[in-house]
């Protein structure tokens, strides 16, 4: 099973993969939780070009590039090994956030992701997507307010304007009109409880998870 987290900056996604991971684990399901950009040792070193120093340090294009070079290592070496062992994969952030930032942030042909993505990935998508979404002002504060030690070296996309992240919101929520099979949105004002209790009732209903014993 593919699931991934997806939505703007500080909407609860790493909350939830990890509060997700560890009750999938308590009842015995084998769990890969990761993340993007990252999740491999060659992806993290990818990652670190991306998430620090100033906004402007890539030009889109070369952005796109590196967030498929990251892709290409992680889906090689982590996600698509892992799934082929039959193990559950949570992913923090997958290829919806890079239509998100790059294609209705910034304006790349979504043609040419989905292109890339079809390359690289495959004719294979998760099983489950949820996107969070939150006021962006309040979503921004809540990044802000977690951010210390390392994070705040990672602060290259919580940095652009508010313009930009206003149009990663609508980005996703086009995603979710777009496939309404695969996501479900998430309101993310609600307690992460609540969150937590709605991913798991979707999993259920769709037949990914049993009834019985649900890991709350
Ligand atoms: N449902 C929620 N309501 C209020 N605060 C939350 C909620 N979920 C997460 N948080 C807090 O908001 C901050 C950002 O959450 P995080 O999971 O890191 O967001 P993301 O991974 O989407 O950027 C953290 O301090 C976290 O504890
Ligand atoms: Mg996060």
């Amino acid at each position: 099973m593919f699931v991934t987290f997806e939505g703007g900056e500080g909407t609860g996604k790493s909350t939830q993969a990890l509060i997700l991971a560890d009750n999938l684990k308590k009842i015995g399901i084998d769990v890969v939780l990761t993340r993007e950009p990252g999740g491999s040792p060659g992806a993290e070193l990818i990652r670190n070009l991306l998430v620090t120093g100033s906004v402007d340090r890539w030009s889109t294009m070369s952005e796109v590039l590196l967030m498929y070079a990251a892709r290409a290592d992680h889906w090689q070496n982590t996600i698509k090994p892992a799934l082929d062992a039959g193990k559950w994969v949570l992913c923090d952030r997958f290829a919806d956030s890079t239509v998100a930032y790059q294609g209705y942030g910034r304006g790349v042909n979504k043609g040419f992701l989905q292109l890339l993505y079809l390359h690289i990935v495959g004719d294979i998508e998760p099983n489950f997507t949820f996107v969070f979404d939150l006021d962006v002002s309040v979503g921004l504060k809540r990044a802000n307010s977690r951010m210390s030690g390392d994070a705040i070296v990672e602060g290259r996309f919580e940095a652009m304007d508010i313009a930009f992240h206003e149009r990663l919101r609508a980005g996703f929520l086009e995603i979710v009109k777009k496939n309404p099979k695969r996501c479900t949105l998430i309101d993310a004002n609600l307690h992460p409880r609540e969150v937590h209790r709605l991913i798991l009732r979707v999993l259920q209903e769709k037949g990914a998870l049993s009834w019985g014993n649900p890991p709350v």
